[in-house]
């Protein structure tokens, strides 16, 4: 073996040289409807003046660790209730990462527990603290599995639970009464983190539950709702239980360029608001011209993507990648997701695009 062979074996932590890096494909020249991003830009006035803005952001400082104006912008303009404050993370990816850093089981080893199928991140981040992940099955309609949740919960008592509300990869919301449930089960030994990310599409939200739960922490990203190039994520809990999250966050994990467009396009959040109404339009023509294609299942989505079973699902990510069309194949992610794909909702244009060449890669001589 060489040198450096040598000494990534002697370095490197097992587990983390038998991953994969989390793979991101080159989409330049493709219509991309795999990450769920918003396709609408700023129109040109505001673009002109976020230029401007962004010109005068102070580049040779750190940014101002408190990020108080950043913050009250977020408060204000995202519906966080009086009396709680925000913590800001670098994409909610970050606040994931935290969180998985910062907590600890006092009797065992800590574990993560999640439902699955699930975004991804639960579990890698688990990974990367040295923390058990514990994935509850879904019920075959996407739903939380109560049972098999509570009996979970009782076994490995989770120092937190992941409850995206939409799912992704389903995009379904579970019931607000298992939500409930599992916050009351899971009581003052764990923390259970309601991850709003496709709130602006499902206008639902435990935001202002937070007096009622103590352990509930919500977490958002303005990724979806069309920003999700600046990296930004913010989750909102009790101040005590923020304070000690805030130990773990690095310093100036906010850039500056970022602080400035945030706190710009915030003031704005109108035009992205507008934008979310026409995707979740959007979402339910195209929901029903899937819906009409022999073969093709559709799950129920409240979120900016659509899920569906089709009868070969490699097949039909091959034949879209050939016509320049990238969306996800689910089929590995996990065994319910067997010859699932999913796609973005994105402008009327592309989304016809993308259902031609479904239609073409559904027929049987494609
Ligand atoms: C449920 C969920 N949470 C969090 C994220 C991460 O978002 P961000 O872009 O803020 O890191 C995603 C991204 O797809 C997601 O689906």
């Amino acid at each position: 073996m060489s040198f450096i062979d040598n000494l990534i074996a002697n370095v490197i932590r097992a587990d983390i040289r038998s991953l994969g890096a989390y793979a991101v494909p080159d989409a330049s020249g493709f219509i991309k409807l795999d990450a769920m991003e918003n396709p609408y830009e700023l129109p040109d006035d505001l673009r002109a003046e976020l230029g401007r803005r962004l010109a005068d952001a102070v580049l040779n400082r750190y940014p101002l660790g408190a990020y108080a104006t950043l913050k009250e912008k977020v408060r204000g303009t995202l519906g966080v209730p009086e009396g709680y404050d925000v913590l800001l993370g670098n994409g909610s990816d970050e606040l994931i990462q935290i969180i998985a850093t910062t907590v600890a089981s006092q009797e065992r080893r800590a574990a993560i527990l999640a439902p699955v199928p699930a975004f991804v991140m639960y579990a890698r981040s688990a990974q990367f603290a040295g923390l058990d992940f514990v994935g509850v099955k879904l019920n075959h309609d996407f739903s939380l599995d109560m049972e098999a949740m509570l009996a979970a919960i009782a076994l490995h008592q989770p120092a937190v639970v992941f409850l995206a509300y939409p799912n992704n990869p389903t995009g379904n919301l579970f019931a607000v009464e298992d939500i409930e449930t599992i916050l009351q089960a899971v009581g003052e030994k764990g923390i259970v983190v309601v991850d709003e990310a496709y709130q602006p599409f499902a206008r639902a939200s435990f935001m202002d539950r937070l007096a009622e739960f103590e352990n509930l922490v919500v977490m958002r990203t303005v990724s979806k709702l069309g920003l999700a190039g600046i990296r930004l994520g913010y989750m909102a809990a009790a101040p005590q239980l923020l304070a000690e999250f805030e130990k773990v966050r690095p310093p100036y994990n906010v850039n500056v360029l970022t602080q400035v467009a945030a706190e710009f396009v915030l003031e704005h959040v109108d035009v992205l608001d507008a934008q979310a109404e026409r995707i979740n339009a959007e979402r339910e023509l195209l929901s029903a011209e899937l819906a009409a294609l022999p073969g093709v299942e559709v799950f129920p989505s409240k979120a900016n993507f659509i899920s569906l079973r089709v009868p070969d699902a490699a097949a039909v990510c091959e034949k879209l990648l050939c016509g320049k069309v990238l969306i996800k194949n689910l089929s590995k992610m996990h065994g319910m997701l067997a010859n699932c794909i999913r796609v973005t909702v994105s402008t009327p244009e592309e989304n016809s695009a993308f259902l031609q060449g479904l239609r073409a890669a559904l027929r049987p001589d494609a």
